[in-house]
Order: C-alpha cells, then structure tokens, then sequence
C-alpha cells in the first residue's frame, strides 16, 4: 500500500549529497529497499492531516512527487501521536501536530531497527524541548520550521535541508507560517519513544 511512497522516499534520500555524519542514511536504504508494505492498513485519522491540503508543490523535482505521494495516502493512514505527550501538551498543540509511522516497531511496516516516518505540525506551533536514545535524521519537505538543538542556536530550515540529532541531544522546533511536513529517520535505540524534558 505505501510501497510507492517508501520508493519516493529512497529516490529522495540518494539525491541528497553523501554526507560523512549521516552513516544513518545507509541503513535506512537498506531498510527502503527491502521493505514490502501490507496490501491495506488500518486508518487513524487525527486533526493535523487538514493541514495537508494548504501544502503546495515546493518546485523540488524530488521532494514534491513525495509530498504527492504523501497526500494522496494520508486519509487511509494510521496517524498517531506520541502517548506520553497526551496529558502533558496543550490541546491546541495536539491538534496541530501528528506523523504516521511507515517503518519501525509496530510501524505500517514492522522493522525493529530503524524508524521512518512523516510528521505535519500546524502554523504557529512550538515542539517544546525533547529528547531520546535514538540517532535522528530530520528532512524538511515544507515549511520553514526553525531547529534548536544541543548546541542551544536556533537554525531557520526550507525545503530539502537536513538536521540531525545525536542519541539523547535535546532539541526544540519552531514552526512557521506555513505548515511543516518533515521526513524523520531513527537509528540505533528505535524501540523507545521522545520524551520530554519537564
Ligand atoms: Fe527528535
């Protein structure tokens, strides 16, 4: 079912640039190029998706047919939220944020070490300070969200930038005026969810 995408996502991975810090990136097309998704899933809808239809063509020869991809399937997708954060966040917050989980544990695509996945977060949000074991790969798809991370300087992103987060860096987001679609990969202690730091 979401073979396609997890091909558009592949395509866009080898288009990047070889990056010495990211060894993470193999793995994951290791992953993506062995992955056989299930012929239906299960639909969870959450509020976030509608921002999807605000999403526009980024003029990305590569992000867009993912971006695509990505809004054609997302009514018939499981999204979720992270469990811990329910009774913590603001509801203003957990209606404008949610990411479908495509690879990992428990994922539309059972795979026990590596996480792949998409998350939207409405205009105007901020992801307050998390942080958790795994090695983390983010891709901006849309948007201009603003990246805090260990270093405490916050980064202003667009379309097709990369940031990485070493296992257990706190770091912060920021979105912007437009919503934000990010392409995520974990590596290495996939099995426990972000955490906030309280
Ligand atoms: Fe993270």
């Amino acid at each position: 079912m979401i073979d396609e995408l997890l091909a558009r996502i592949a395509v866009f991975h080898r288009s990047r640039s070889v990056v010495p810090e990211y060894p993470m990136v193999a793995e994951v097309l290791d992953v993506l190029d062995r992955a056989a998704s299930p012929e239906t899933v299960g639909a969870v809808s959450l509020p976030v998706a509608r921002h999807l239809e605000a999403v526009q063509p980024t003029g990305d020869p590569v992000i867009d047919p993912l971006l695509e991809e990505f809004q054609r399937l997302a009514p018939m997708l499981p999204w979720r939220r992270t469990a811990s954060y329910l009774d913590v966040l603001s509801a203003d917050y957990l209606d404008n944020y949610g990411y479908v989980q495509l690879v990992g544990p428990g994922a539309i695509v059972e795979e026990p070490s590596v996480r792949i996945g998409i998350g939207v977060w409405g205009p105007h949000q901020h992801y307050p300070a998390h942080r958790h074991e795994a090695e983390e790969l983010y891709h901006v798809l849309h948007g201009e969200p603003t990246f805090t991370g260990a270093s405490g300087v916050a980064v202003p992103t667009v379309p097709g930038d990369a940031v990485h987060n070493k296992p257990w860096d706190v770091h912060s987001q920021d979105f912007g005026v437009t919503p934000t679609v990010l392409l995520y990969c974990w590596t290495g202690a996939v099995g426990s969810d972000a955490e906030l730091i309280r």
